[in-house]
């Protein structure tokens, strides 16, 4: 039988809940009339290679809200009455229009749709999501910090207008945390809290661009920064990066901004050049254009000293520097902080008032005393150690298993690594093999590199790390 619906076993939607919405959808939007027959479960669970009590729960379902009637004996059928008929309910016309594809601003048309992240099936080892390891997150002495200001909430809690820059004791523990460990020149009256970097280069774009400007990026680079500026309408000018970092000479002339990772170059890992970092800041000088320096996983670096931030050796005026607590500490926390040029801060107030007023106010007074009582430099140097091991374990086991076949590309540093293999088809294999691997496809605006792939180690021990990789090796 061929299927009239389609199921999409990557959504994280129930199969029977994606089974009725299909249906319904299809009936409400006359694709099935009333009285038309249905397939018989049966059917229908072969057809869709789910199991029969699947497609028995979206059926009953239907049934039960009267989209279906069933007569004993005879099948399934579309109700000759139909919900949306029925007196009292939503006329038929308001139904089937707003089921029709509404028009949407280009900017959300050009956001695209969200890159699929669903959890692995038992048994796939997953090397290709890699973030913070909470297991090993002090969440007591958050707790604590949490309540103790949960207790204490009074009237400046309960507001969040005075500070439209975010809590103040917080800018100011942050000002001095990036004074320390990354040589940024800053006080609190230059740094604005937001909802995660994502947020700082979403105000970024809001602020910086307008649609048919040049926005310098890198190419590999983050897309989720890229599909922000493209959704702001910006024309967006890939520059190369090299073992040195970005290409500095390959910026174009005419861009706005340049939106650039020295630290830590997403996803390949290198670090810019002290050289090129003195050139990228003469190149914003000489156009008037900004730096967005996103300093994204720069705690993280396992030889040597942390470099200082591209911020901190120059014309502050011209770079925006951005950071987040999400790999530090977590990502769900959602708090991360912008330091600008004072001609910018006012102007980012302004748009982050305008977004959402303020970051969540409770978790912000305790992130400040998080700060202020060493609890997250402590975090970092242990995870450090930890990430440092993990990151071993991984090419130790691609030195044994791939040896000269695997390429790791970048620096000592962050929580994953890019590595070129030079196998047929690892992707099939790793499928195979029971391995979810990401390749770096969505981080180029050109055609990408075959068999390059994003590998993580953060958040997976020694032992997983030499399982997947042997089984990749096959
Ligand atoms: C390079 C880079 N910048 C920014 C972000 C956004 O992070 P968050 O909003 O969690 O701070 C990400 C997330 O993956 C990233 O990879």
């Amino acid at each position: 039988m061929r299927t009239p619906i389609a199921i999409d076993r990557r959504r994280q939607r129930p199969l029977h809940r994606q089974i009725y919405e299909e249906w319904r959808r299809g009936i409400l939007a006359g694709r099935f009339g009333p009285g038309e027959r249905m397939p018989s479960t049966r059917e229908l669970a072969a057809a869709l290679r789910v199991s029969r009590a699947t497609v028995t729960a979206a059926y009953e379902q239907l049934v039960a809200e009267g989209y279906l009637e069933g007569h004993r004996g005879s099948g399934t059928f579309v109700s000759q009455e139909l919900p949306d008929r029925a007196p009292g309910l939503v006329a038929t016309s308001t139904v089937r229009a707003s089921s029709a594809p509404a028009r949407l601003s280009a900017f959300v048309e050009r956001l695209g749709p969200i890159p699929l992240r669903e959890p692995s099936p038992a048994g796939v080892l997953d090397l290709s999501a890699a973030g913070p390891d909470h297991d090993l997150f002090p969440f007591a002495a958050w707790g604590r910090l949490v309540r103790r200001h949960l207790r204490r909430i009074g009237p400046g809690l309960r507001r969040h207008a005075e500070d439209r820059a975010g809590y103040e004791p917080l800018r100011e523990a942050i000002a001095s945390y990036l004074r320390r460990s990354r040589a940024v020149r800053c006080s609190a009256d230059h740094v604005v809290i937001v909802s995660g970097s994502q947020q700082a280069l979403d105000l970024c774009a809001r602020v910086l661009v307008d649609s048919g400007d040049e926005v310098a990026v890198e190419e590999p680079g983050y897309p989720g920064a890229r599909q922000l500026f493209a959704a702001a309408g910006a024309r967006l000018r890939p520059a190369a990066v090299d073992a040195d970092g970005l290409l500095v000479a390959a910026l174009p002339p005419s861009s706005r901004v340049a939106y650039v990772t020295p630290s830590h170059q997403f996803p390949i890992g290198v670090s810019l050049s002290l050289a090129r970092r003195l050139d990228l800041l003469a190149w914003a000088r000489a156009r008037r254009a900004f730096i967005i320096e996103d300093d994204y996983d720069s705690e993280f670096r396992y030889v040597g000293a942390p470099l200082p931030a591209l911020q901190g050796l120059g014309d502050q005026s011209r770079v925006v520097y951005v950071g987040t607590l999400s790999n530090a500490m977590f990502p769900g926390l959602r708090i991360g902080y912008v330091v600008l040029p004072p001609a910018l801060v006012e102007p980012f107030v302004r748009a982050k008032w305008y977004a959402d007023r303020q970051t969540a106010y409770l978790e912000q007074a305790a992130l400040a005393d998080f700060i202020g009582e060493g609890h997250l430099e402590q975090h970092v140097r242990r995870m450090r150690r930890v990430y440092r091991a993990r990151r071993q374990a991984l090419l130790d086991a691609l030195d044994r298993c791939f040896g000269s076949r695997a390429t790791v590309l970048g620096d000592a540093a962050g929580m994953h690594l890019v590595v070129r293999f030079d196998v047929p088809d690892i992707a099939s294999r790793a499928r195979r093999a029971g391995v979810a691997l990401r390749d770096t496809r969505a981080c180029y605006l050109g055609e990408a590199p075959a068999n390059e792939f994003i590998l993580r180690f953060s958040d997976l021990g020694g032992r997983a790390l030499g399982e997947g990789v042997r089984r990749l090796a096959g």
